[in-house]
């Protein structure tokens, strides 16, 4: 039975990446921009139903739903070849037509005038499904829809269908040049439903990923395109055991159970090698592609999606790497003795120090000129200072009480600031716990809280 995962993409972000991720999953399952399966894909073995259903014509259609509140990326995603590839019913977009300003509040506050709508679309497509699995929600959380109107989604997927998964692509803003001038105040309002409403985020740094396009790729202002490239090659990388199926790691609890130990400690970095030109333009190549390279790389910092500040106790919670090509599960085996010799991974001090390892096949309709490749799911403590940096940012600018009069004109907002305040109070909690995290009286975390003596 498939575990079905419905995703929904929000705002200008979620749907660009989206739109790219979709046409990898199309390439690697042999399905063409109609939504048609190639009559030479005929290689089976895979499981489409886990994102697309097929129509009464034997069409696959995604199980996407797309939502914005101003018509332009949607219009381009119904203006490219693959405008017949999504389900017209699964399409929103505000009539109000002028996006949420990137203002947090008005994002939020479209949800609550637009929820019956996009609701239904997200019913029927989990009515629609035999073993629905969980979401998967694509957004940035620096502008207004993707962050507001993603919170206020967030809130009633997770009160709607509190059993099943949520497991958001969050995009956080580059640090160093940030392209909207409140986006502290959005992203620490967006990173408060993240901590409260998703099972498990999957950071990505538009700040690291520029890096790894000026450094690995020798892309030195890569286009939105081409970040997306990145994003669509980890995205379709970490559902890759969810559709070619082997022993382990075929469903999307079993990846999360194994990666997020403690249930808010869930923001996962990635880092993924080599990167080829069959996937971006300009790609550096690279020589030797053995298990053990490619685990090698993938614990560079260098090389992670999420651009974090070096610390001497920071460690890993968990580590999954999922290798895909021509490997030797010995290979795999020694490679993992060779990182642990040279203690190439610190862990944390209260749980198993070992990195989980999925084999996994690659498609057979996507030709690449490397033997092996590999994606690293991470859990390590150091994403928290992306989080400090985030809330610095924060503070500086209410401590000026800057741009605050758009926030207030929403109703969330008529009475005052805690809201705020709130988020603040969330984001501190976060880094106390991933500081916590890092020491081996952990186990412990929490055990008091309420306790007055505590
Ligand atoms: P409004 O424009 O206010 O309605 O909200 P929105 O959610 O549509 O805004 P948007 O998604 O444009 O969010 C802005 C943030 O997303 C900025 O940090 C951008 O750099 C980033 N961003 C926008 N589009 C993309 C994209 O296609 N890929 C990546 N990686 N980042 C993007």
């Amino acid at each position: 039975m498939p575990r079905e995962i419905v995703t929904v993409q929000l705002g200008q972000c979620g749907n660009q990446m989206g739109s790219v991720y979709w046409q990898r999953l199309c390439a690697e399952h042999g399905i063409n921009k109609e939504g048609i399966l190639e009559e030479w894909a005929t290689e089976g073995g895979d499981r489409k139903d886990v994102f697309f259903y097929q129509a009464d014509d034997e069409h696959y259609i995604p199980r996407a739903i797309l939502v914005d509140l101003e018509p332009r990326v949607i219009n381009n995603i119904l203006a490219s070849p693959y405008a017949n590839l999504y389900n017209p019913e699964n399409i929103f977009v505000s009539k109000d037509g002028g996006g949420a300003g990137n203002n947090w509040a008005q994002g939020y506050s479209a949800g609550e005038k637009i929820y019956e709508e996009v609701m239904e679309m997200i019913d029927r497509e989990a009515e629609g499904s035999d073993s629905l699995e969980g979401f998967m929600l694509t957004h940035s959380i620096a502008g207004g829809t993707g962050s507001g109107l993603g919170s206020f989604i967030l809130e009633r997927l997770n009160d709607k269908f509190p059993k099943k998964l949520i497991q958001t692509y969050s995009v956080f803003p580059n640090s160093q040049e940030g392209d909207v001038v409140v986006q502290p105040y959005n992203s620490l309002l967006t990173l408060k439903r993240l901590v409260n409403h998703a099972d498990s985020v999957v950071v990505l740094d538009n700040g690291a990923l520029a890096r790894i396009s000026a450094d690995r790729l020798h892309v030195q202002t890569p286009s939105f395109d081409q970040t997306n490239q990145l994003v669509s090659t980890v995205m379709a990388a970490s559902t890759q055991t969810l559709r070619y199926p082997g022993y382990m790691n075929n469903d999307l609890v079993g990846i999360i159970a194994s990666l997020i130990p403690t249930p808010r400690c869930h923001f996962l970095m990635t880092s993924y090698t080599p990167f080829t030109s069959d996937q971006i333009d300009k790609a550096k190549p690279i020589r030797r592609t053995t298990v053990l390279d490619v685990m090698r790389r993938l614990l560079q910092p260098k090389n992670r999606m999420v651009s974090t500040t070096p610390s001497k106790t920071a460690c890993y919670i968990s580590i999954l790497n999922i290798i895909q090509g021509d490997v030797d599960p010995t290979d795999v085996h020694q490679s993992l003795l060779r990182i642990r010799e040279r203690q190439l991974a610190n862990f944390i001090p209260w749980g198993p120090a070992s990195i989980q390892v999925a084999l996994t096949r690659k498609s057979p309709y996507i030709t690449t000129n490397h033997r092996v490749s590999g994606l690293m799911l991470a859990n390590h403590t150091s994403i928290a200072s992306l989080f400090k940096r985030m809330l610095d940012q924060f503070d500086r600018l209410r401590k000026r009480n800057a741009f605050l009069e758009q926030y207030k004109k929403e109703k969330m907002f008529e009475n005052g600031l805690e809201e705020f305040d709130d988020a603040r109070a969330t984001c501190e909690e976060l880094l106390k716990e991933y500081k916590a995290c890092e020491s081996p009286d952990y186990i412990t975390y929490g055990a008091h809280d309420g306790d007055p003596a505590s």
